[in-house]
């Protein structure tokens, strides 16, 4: 039974193709360009880019079961061509935001629950998966990190239990190898403030990382250089939401997998001492 990952050179959908070839299973990748995938020896690859309807049936063609990011346009065609495909079970990467009511109206969150409505409407048996802070988040900061040793953020004190790719990539492959109990909010094993995240990288890096406290007015401007004004207000209320203790760590992970989630000192090492691949792939 063949499975599609698409978004397979993401960072959760690389692991899931690393763990679907592990298990035995049939799998074929999915990239947008399939000209610069970087994916496994041996491993078939389409270029399904579910913005583009057309791409969808030749890549679903033989398939049944599906990992796939939350487009947040073509849901309904996405659904449609799966269905169309005979595709058994759709296991689909949402936002564990969309459990949580302090993030009504928020709208990351809402996108998330549209797209998963979509799902839900399609009659395709599918099961989200819900992490609610990637632990890649932090990679954002290895610009500044390498270049000025500083890592500027609102509240730094607010508290999230950000979650290695690793593990959503890990319960992504329960759900799609028949685990039925994969349902529930996914983060790391702990909270941590961001000021404890910054400390735990540059002990990773082996540097000291300075933290600059930024008003949200200045954070605003200085994300909306690279985001839409949208985006930027959605990151900025879950940062105040989780300043005011709303952003929880759960036993999902452990409940699942049958044992604790990943680190973040563990996800930093892994992501920022030097000579690591990851730390290579962030030219730190
Ligand atoms: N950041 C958070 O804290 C957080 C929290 C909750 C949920 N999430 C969810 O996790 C997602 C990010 O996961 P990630 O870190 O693994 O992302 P990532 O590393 O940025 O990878 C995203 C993947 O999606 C693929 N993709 C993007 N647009 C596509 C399209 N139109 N058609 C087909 N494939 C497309 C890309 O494939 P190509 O190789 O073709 O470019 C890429 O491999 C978010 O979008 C969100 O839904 C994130």
């Amino acid at each position: 039974m063949t499975t599609l990952v698409i978004g397979a050179r993401g960072s959760v959908g690389r692991h899931v193709v690393d763990r679907l070839l592990a298990a035995g299973e049939p799998v074929r990748a999915s990239v947008r360009n399939p000209a610069t995938a970087d994916l496994p020896a041996g491993v078939p690859v389409a270029a399904a880019d579910l913005t583009r309807p057309e791409t969808l049936a030749p890549a679903l063609r033989g398939v049944r079961k599906v990992f796939a990011y939350a487009p947040t346009e073509g849901a309904d065609a996405f659904a449609a061509a799966a269905s169309e495909a005979g595709v058994e079970h759709v296991v689909l990467l949402s936002s564990g935001s969309v459990l949580l009511p302090s993030a009504n109206g928020n709208p990351i969150a809402e996108e998330h629950r549209a797209v998963e409505a979509t799902m839900a409407a399609s009659g395709l048996r599918w099961t989200p998966i819900r992490p609610l802070v990637l632990a890649t988040n932090a990679l954002n900061w290895a610009g500044a990190i390498r270049d000025e040793g500083v890592v500027r953020l609102v509240h730094p004190e607010a508290k999230t239990a950000p979650i290695h790719e690793r593990d959503v990539a890990a319960v992504a492959v329960a759900a799609l190898l028949g685990q039925d109990d994969v349902d529930g909010m996914l983060t790391g094993p702990r909270l941590l403030s961001q000021r404890k995240q910054v400390e735990l990288i540059g002990a990773a890096a082996g540097r000291p990382v300075r933290i600059e406290e930024l008003a949200e007015s200045e954070a605003r401007r200085r994300f909306g250089r690279f985001e839409k004004p949208e985006v930027v207000d959605a990151i900025l209320a879950f940062i105040a939401d989780a300043a005011r203790g709303g952003s929880p760590a759960t036993g999902t992970v452990e409940r699942v997998l049958g044992r604790p989630g990943i680190e973040f000192a563990h996800w930093a090492d892994e992501h920022f001492r030097p000579g690591t691949a990851e730390a290579g792939r962030q030219q730190l």
